[in-house]
């Protein structure tokens, strides 16, 4: 028998990186490849849940039965976050969204120049933030990838941000954070809970990820 305990539930998963544009050839990323956000898209989707993957440029292909809305920049991905939100039951925010983008982006190529080269930056709009400001029902997961600090980092983060559970992943750390098929994880609640994970597959970690939500949504479920 299939144990389906997200039947009937909307699952909103973000992954991959943002591409901020500095011009028409350009653009600032970072090293997410979207695998840790696919792999709690496809557990969500066995778990029953009725999916829609908001995801960064990647080179995976996407788990079959969910919804794929692409998105290159922050901003973008706020907006196709913040149009299905309000229906969505569970909110996990695994994209390393960048923080800031280039001022201005450039009309035509920019020229190479004698000398040195600054770029003005300025914020991204915190995505994670701002859905924990407008929250109602939602369960709202957030990730935390930090390289030191992670238990303070990652509390903060659950205050900061208003979310109700952090999965945090030091990515200095063999095996876990960006790129491979493994991570190693730690779920911080609301509550004040804590549990540590080892290395496991990504998968199994989403599994453990999404599991921990259903036990913790109570009323919302
Ligand atoms: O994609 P992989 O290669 O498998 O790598 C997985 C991962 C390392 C990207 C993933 O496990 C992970 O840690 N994702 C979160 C990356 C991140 O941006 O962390 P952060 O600590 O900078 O951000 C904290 C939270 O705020 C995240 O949920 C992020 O999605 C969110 N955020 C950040 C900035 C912003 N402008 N808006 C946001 O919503």
């Amino acid at each position: 028998q299939k144990n389906t305990p997200l039947l009937g539930k909307k699952v909103i998963v973000t992954a991959g990186p943002t591409r901020e544009a500095v011009d028409p050839v350009r653009f600032f990323t970072n090293h997410s490849t979207g695998k840790m956000g696919y792999a709690v898209a496809e557990a969500a989707r066995d778990l029953g849940a009725d999916v829609t993957l908001i995801s960064g440029p990647v080179n995976l292909e996407p788990p079959a039965g969910v919804n794929v809305i692409n998105v290159e920049s922050a901003k973008d991905m706020f907006d196709a976050v913040i149009e299905s939100y309000d229906g969505a039951d569970i909110v996990v925010k695994t994209a390393a969204v960048a923080d800031y983008r280039p001022k201005r982006i450039h009309d035509s190529k920019m020229k190479k120049q004698d000398g040195e080269l600054s770029l003005e930056l300025e914020r991204t709009i915190d995505i994670l933030k701002t859905l924990g400001e407008q929250k109602a029902h939602q369960f709202l997961i957030g990730f935390a990838a930090e390289t030191n600090d992670v238990t303070t980092y990652a509390k903060r983060k659950l205050e900061s941000k208003n979310a109700d559970m952090i999965v945090a992943n030091n990515v200095k750390q063999a095996g876990a954070g960006f790129g491979g098929d493994t991570n190693i994880i730690t779920v911080f609640h609301r509550d004040g809970t804590t549990r540590e994970y080892d290395l496991m597959s990504k998968r199994d970690a989403a599994v453990h990820i999404l599991k921990e939500a259903i036990e913790r949504m109570g009323d919302k479920a």
